[in-house]
C-alpha cells in the first residue's frame, strides 16, 4: 500500500449538522447539504436520521435479531440452527470463517419467484427487456419468469449438472442471463457468469480455474451499431482451455436472431447445442434444490493487485437477505417502482441489484441490452419515459458521458416518472453529482451514492434517502449491521474527522466467504493488512459530521468506467508481446471513465519504438483481457525507475503520467535517477 489521496475539496467545512439532527434548520446552500423534500421523507421506509440510527443502533447491538427479523420475511425449508452468526475475523485467531444462518435450508430461486407468484404477484411484471433498437422489446411476468426459469433448470438437471457444479455463463443482456442465473440457483449449481467483454484469453482462464460443466453463451449480440460473435469467443476459449486439459462438454447457445443467423454461427456437433431446440421442451415446472444457507450460491472473478483474477465466493442465505434488505432500503423500494440499474449482470452490480435484490422484493426491473448512447445520447431518458421508471441506478462514468452532450437530449424526454437516483462503482464527483441532480432529476429525486464491492455482496455505505440530507460527492452513512472504521498506516483506529484506509470490523451476512480454492489467499489480502479486520483496498475520509467520503483505491487496482482492473493484469499483457521487455501500468485521471489506463513500456534490446508497435501492444492487451482494458496511453521507456533493490517506484511513474512533474518527491534512493529524465524528455513521443 504506497500512497492515498486527501480528503477531497469541500469536504469537512461543512458543519452544524448535528442541528440538523436536532430537528433545526438551516440553509442548505450554506453547508454543501441537500435535503430531501418534505414529501419524501414523510413517505420513506426510514425517513429521519433519528429513525437511522435507531435501527443502526440495533443492528450493531443485536445483529442476530435485526437479521434474524429479516430473514423470517423468506422461506425457509428449515430455519437455521442456533445461532445466527458465527464467524473469526482476526487471522490471529485461527483461519478466517463466516457463517450465517448456518443450517437453515432455503433456495434463493424460490424466493426471488415461486414466493412472490404465491404472494399474488404471477400477473406483476417481473422484467422489461428493452433491446439494442429503439422498438425492440419483449417483458415477462413474474409466472412467465418462473416456467422460463424452470425449463432451463431441467434441462440442465437432464444433461447432468447437478448441486455444487459450475456453469459459466457469458451472456449479454439479454433475459436469458438474468434466466440462465436463476435457472442454476434452483437446482444449487453454481453460477460463474463472466462479463461478455472479455476476450477468449479472459474467459479461458475463468474456465479453466471453476471447470464448468456446461457454457451458455449466445451467437452474436449487437451492442450500438457492433456485431460481436460471442459464439467465436467462446469458441476459442474452449480450444485455450482444452489444451489445459479442461473440456467443457456442452455449449449451449441462445440463438440471437436479431444479431446474426444460425448459418453464420460456427459449430461443433456434438458439443453445441441450440437453446431454443431444446430449452422449450421441458416441463415449465421444476422442483427446487433446497440448499444449506451456507451453500455456494455464485462464483465472480474480479481484479486484485496481484497475479490472476480471484474467484469471489458468495453463499446462499447471507447474501439473500443482505441484497434483499440494502435494495429495499438504499433505494427506499416501494412495490409500485420500476427500476432500471444499467449495470451489466456480468459484474456484481448486475448480480446483486439487476437479478437478486430487486427480484427477491418482487420489484419490476428493466434489462437493456444496447449502450446508453445509442442511437443517441438520450436513449437513456427515453427509456426512462417508455417504462415509466421511478429508480434509476447508473455509475459517475455514464453520467459524466452524458454530461459532455447537449442538456437537451435530457430534456427533451419527461423524466417525471424518476423518484430516486443511484451512482455505483467510482467515487461520483460533485460536479457530476450536480449534473445528475438537477438536470436528470429535476432537483427532485434524492441520488444513492453506493458504495460496496464484488466481495461485500451488497451495499456498505450508503445514503437512504428519506433519511440524511446529502453531501454531493459523499456515500454518507455506513448500511445496517455495517461498521466501517479507518484505519491508518500501523492499523489503529482513527475516531472523527480523518483519513486513512477503509476497514470493516466485523461481518455483515452478504460478505464473501472465501476466493474460490485459495483460502490462504482470501486470507492474506483481505484479513492479514489490518488484522482484525476486512481491508477494502480504498482510501476514505470522514469529515466531522461523520460523513464517509470515498478517496479510490490505494492498491494496484484501477478503475476504469466503474470496471475494476489490476495493473498486473495490463503489465503481464502487454510483457508477453515479443518485443515488449517490461510493462508499469498505473491510473490516469480521465474526464469520463474516471481512470485511464497509462502504461510505460520498455522494449526488447534493440527494437525501435513506432506507431505500429504502439498498437499492436495495445492489440495484446484487447485480446488478452478486453477492449475495456486498453490502455489510453503507451508512454516508451528506455528504463523504468526502481529501487537498488529492484522494485519499480510507481508513485513516480504516477506523477510522471499525470505530468505533476513538480511533485515528484524525492528520487535519490532510485539505483539510476537519470532515467526520471529520460521519461519526461519521452513523454510526448
Ligand atoms: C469502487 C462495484 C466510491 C471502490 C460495486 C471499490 C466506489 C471498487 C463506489 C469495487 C462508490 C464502488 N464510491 N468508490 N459509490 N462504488 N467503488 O468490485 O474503489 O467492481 O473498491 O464493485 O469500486 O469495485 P467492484
Amino acid at each position: 500500500v504506497e500512497s492515498m489521496s486527501l480528503l477531497p475539496s469541500g469536504a469537512g467545512k461543512i458543519s452544524q449538522l448535528n442541528a440538523v439532527v436536532l430537528g433545526e434548520s438551516i440553509a442548505s446552500e450554506e453547508n454543501d447539504l441537500v435535503f430531501p423534500s418534505k414529501e419524501f421523507s414523510s413517505q420513506a421506509l426510514v425517513s429521519s436520521p433519528q429513525q437511522y440510527m435507531e435501527m443502526h443502533k440495533r443492528s450493531m447491538e443485536d445483529p442476530a435479531g435485526f437479521w434474524g427479523d429479516i430473514a423470517s420475511e423468506f422461506y425457509w425449508k428449515q430455519k437455521w440452527g442456533d445461532q445466527v452468526v458465527s464467524e473469526n475475523l482476526d487471522v490471529r485467531k485461527g483461519p478466517i470463517q463466516i457463517e450465517w444462518f448456518k443450517g437453515g435450508i432455503t433456495n434463493i430461486c424460490y424466493n426471488c419467484l415461486d414466493r412472490n407468484v404465491e404472494a399474488g404477484l404471477g400477473d406483476k411484471t417481473a422484467m422489461y427487456w428493452e433491446g439494442n433498437e429503439r422498438d425492440v422489446d419483449a417483458s415477462l411476468t413474474y409466472s412467465e419468469l418462473l416456467q422460463q426459469v424452470c425449463q432451463l433448470a431441467n434441462y440442465l438437471k437432464d444433461v447432468g449438472v447437478k448441486k455444487g457444479d459450475a456453469v459459466v455463463i457469458y451472456l449479454p443482456m439479454l433475459v436469458e442471463l438474468p434466466i440462465a442465473m436463476l435457472a442454476c440457483a434452483r437446482i444449487g449449481a453454481v453460477h460463474s457468469v463472466v462479463f461478455a467483454g472479455f476476450s477468449a484469453d479472459s474467459l479461458a482462464q475463468r474456465i479453466i480455474d471453476c471447470k464448468p460443466k456446461l457454457i451458455l453463451t449466445c451467437n452474436a449480440v449487437k451492442r450500438g451499431p457492433k456485431t460481436i460473435n460471442l459464439k467465436a469467443i467462446v469458441d476459442a476459449a474452449l480450444d485455450i482451455s482444452s489444451k489445459d486439459g479442461v473440456s467443457v462438454d456442452i455449449c449451449l447457445t441462445y440463438d440471437n436472431s436479431s444479431a446474426t443467423t444460425r448459418e453464420d454461427t460456427k459449430w461443433q456437433n456434438g458439443r453445441d447445442v441450440w437453446w431454443q431446440d431444446v430449452v422449450p421442451k421441458y416441463p415449465t415446472s421444476c422442483e427446487v434444490e433446497w440448499v444449506d444457507a451456507e451453500d455456494p450460491l455464485f462464483l465472480l472473478y474480479t481484479s486484485g493487485s496481484t497475479g490472476k483474477p480471484k474467484g469471489v465466493l458468495h453463499t446462499t442465505g447471507g447474501y439473500m437477505v443482505y441484497t434483499a434488505t440494502t435494495f429495499k432500503y438504499a433505494f427506499d423500494y416501494k412495490p409500485t417502482d420500476v427500476y432500471w440499474c444499467t449495470a451489466d449482470c456480468g459484474w456484481i452490480t448486475g448480480h446483486s441489484y439487476v437479478t437478486y435484490g430487486p427480484m427477491l422484493n418482487g420489484a419490476t426491473v428493466v434489462v437493456f441490452e444496447g449502450t446508453p448512447n445509442y442511437p443517441d445520447s438520450g436513449r437513456c431518458w427515453e427509456i426512462v419515459d417508455k417504462y415509466k421508471i421511478s429508480i434509476f441506478y447508473t455509475a459517475p462514468t455514464l453520467v459524466r458521458s452524458l454530461m459532455r452532450d447537449d442538456d437537451k437530449f435530457v430534456t427533451n424526454h419527461s423524466r417525471k416518472s424518476l423518484r430516486v437516483l443511484g451512482s455505483v462503482g467510482e467515487p461520483i464527483n460533485p460536479s457530476a453529482w450536480r449534473w445528475f441532480f438537477n438536470l436528470v432529476g429535476d432537483s427532485r429525486c434524492p441520488i444513492s451514492d453506493t458504495w460496496w464491492q464484488t466481495e461485500t455482496g451488497g451495499f456498505m455505505i450508503t445514503p437512504l434517502p428519506g433519511a440524511w440530507p446529502q453531501k454531493p460527492g459523499s456515500a454518507t452513512f455506513p448500511f445496517f449491521g455495517v461498521q466501517p472504521v479507518i484505519v491508518d498506516e500501523k492499523g489503529n483506529e482513527i475516531e472523527g474527522e480523518c483519513s486513512g484506509y477503509l476497514c470493516v470490523k466485523g461481518s455483515w451476512p452478504g460478505a464473501f466467504r472465501t476466493l474460490f480454492g485459495d483460502h490462504e489467499r482470501y486470507e492474506t489480502t483481505y484479513f492479514k493488512p489490518f488484522a482484525g479486520y476486512y481491508f477494502s483496498g480504498d482510501g476514505c475520509s470522514r469529515d466531522k459530521d461523520g460523513y464517509y467520503w470515498l478517496t479510490g483505491r490505494v492498491d494496484d487496482v484501477i478503475n476504469v468506467s466503474g470496471h475494476r482492473i489490476g495493473t498486473a493484469e495490463v503489465e503481464s499483457a502487454l510483457a508477453s508481446h515479443p518485443q515488449c521487455a517490461e510493462a508499469a501500468v498505473v491510473g490516469v485521471e480521465h474526464e469520463v471513465k474516471g481512470q485511464g489506463i497509462y502504461a510505460f513500456v520498455t522494449l526488447v534490446e534493440g527494437v525501435p519504438y513506432s506507431e505500429e508497435l504502439r498498437k499492436s501492444l495495445i492489440i495484446m492487451v484487447r485480446n488478452q483481457i478486453g477492449a475495456f482494458a486498453a490502455p489510453d496511453r503507451v508512454h516508451w521507456a528506455p528504463g523504468l525507475p526502481k529501487t537498488r533493490s529492484g522494485k519499480i517506484m510507481r508513485r513516480i511513474l504516477r506523477k510522471i503520467a499525470s505530468r505533476q512533474l513538480e511533485e515528484l518527491g524525492d528520487i535519490s534512493t532510485l539505483a539510476d535517477p537519470s532515467v526520471v529524465d529520460q521519461l519526461i524528455a519521452l513523454a510526448d513521443v
